[in-house]
């Protein structure tokens, strides 16, 4: 394979989850014969220690009009946004006239709230339907990806950026030497270049291997978000620990020199060093775990099957779909697949094609059991579908293993 997309560093290949369709890539009938597949492994630079997919999928076919993924489609992540923007107006754009950017801005969940708020700002959002809904909000937006082209462009018709801001997307851009330069060309001097994105750290502790698939092209780490800062002239200097999505980090980036780093960062730098989160035995043990999710859920859900019981999938998330290729589950075993957003429903599963339908059509006739994929929302919609256990019904989860509650 070729090196590390941050360094050129050799890239140890530790997980291989096969043949796999885009994670978000759901279906019409008509586009079945024409779906894209691609090989979803993940390997360590022996160097810089950044663990990332050993094949990217081109961006277009990841980011387009039709992306259904939106942000302010769930409770949780609505009040997360809106406490984010809280904080920022309250610290980095507190000053005289500041200027905010998104990267990935979606539907505007945090560009909202700061719209609202009167400071300037723009969303760079290549998916057509998404930034729509965000205009929709009163939200400005760049219909484009953030590279340093765009970049020096808004810096020429704006002026500089106190914040450049993403949350669940930098870790989307295999292209980090473009997105640096773009940072650097539209960054003030002495502002901040912030992002949330799931932490390799809770991934392991969970073994959420299904938050593997192609959107997610690197797996950040303190230690290696700081290699990456480094080598394009900037400094991590803040860390926080976030809950959403099964466990993030919120990481601070300044130009070098600029900002004093807070005890945190190396707090949990000794932390990722004492479990020795880069190793490769650490890796190969979490590997070995995912084996035996497959093994376990694949083996759970025939053996309901052969009692009769009827099993049905809740949240058709886009980590839903790494887990059901990889362990070949089809309708055969999971009928189909509720899911609260519209843009998926009446469609098909990637890969598996099992139909996603609306949420109401699992209220209106409770299975046995019900596989919830969207286990980072496990509180929300176990609380929400208090019925379906009331009737009997069971959670069916695999995180960190394959258990029912
Ligand atoms: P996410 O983990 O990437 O945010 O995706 C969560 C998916 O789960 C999304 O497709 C919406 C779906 N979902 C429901 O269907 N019902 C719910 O109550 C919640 C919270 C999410
Ligand atoms: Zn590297």
């Amino acid at each position: 394979m070729s090196g590390c997309r941050v360094c050129g560093g050799e890239v140890r290949e530790f997980v291989d989850l096969g043949r796999q369709p885009l994670a978000n890539g759901f279906l019409t009938r008509d586009e079945l014969d024409r779906e894209f597949f691609y090989r979803l492994a993940v390997g360590i630079c022996l160097s810089c220690t950044m663990v990332q997919l050993v094949e990217e999928v081109p961006r277009h076919l990841r980011y387009h009009d039709a992306y259904p993924y939106h942000t302010s489609g769930t409770a949780q992540m609505r009040s997360h946004f809106e406490e984010d923007a809280q904080l920022f107006l309250a610290t980095e754009l507190a000053g005289p006239d500041p200027f905010f950017v998104e990267i990935g801005c979606n539907d505007g969940a945090l560009l909202s709230p700061i719209a609202d708020a009167g400071v300037r700002h723009l969303g760079v959002e290549p998916s057509g339907t998404v930034a729509d809904m965000a205009r929709g909000k009163g939200i400005r937006v760049l219909g484009d990806f953030f590279e340093e082209g765009t970049a020096e462009a808004i810096r020429a018709s704006d002026g500089p950026a106190d914040v450049i801001f993403g949350a669940n997307t930098i870790c989307h851009l295999a292209a980090v030497e473009s997105l640096f330069a773009g940072v650097d060309a539209l960054l003030r001097p002495g502002g901040v270049f912030v992002f949330e994105e799931p932490y390799l750290g809770a991934i392991l502790d969970h073994t959420s291997f299904d938050q593997i698939y192609d959107e997610h092209f690197y797996f950040f780490a303190v230690r290696s978000v700081q290699a990456m800062a480094e080598r394009f002239g900037f400094e991590l200097v803040n860390v926080e620990h976030l809950t959403v999505h099964g466990g993030e980090i919120r990481y601070t980036l300044a130009r070098s020199g600029q900002r004093r780093p807070t005890p945190e960062v190396d707090e949990v730098l000794a932390a990722e060093k004492a479990r020795g989160l880069a190793d490769l035995e650490t890796l190969d043990r979490f590997a070995s775990a995912i084996q035996h999710i497959r093994y376990d859920l694949v083996e759970l859900l025939t053996r309901l099957r052969a009692q009769g019981r009827r099993v049905v999938g809740y949240g058709a998330p886009g980590k839903s779909t790494t887990l059901i290729n990889y362990c070949g589950i089809g309708p055969d075993l999971l009928p189909f697949i509720c899911d609260s957003t519209p843009s998926k429903q009446g469609r098909l599963a990637p890969g598996s094609h099992i139909p996603v339908r609306p949420p109401a059509e699992f209220s209106a006739r409770y299975p046995d059991y019900a596989v919830l994929f969207a286990w980072n929302y496990a509180d929300e919609i176990i609380a929400k579908e208090d019925g379906f256990r009331a009737a009997g019904g069971q959670w069916i989860l695999y995180v960190p293993e394959v258990h029912i509650v």
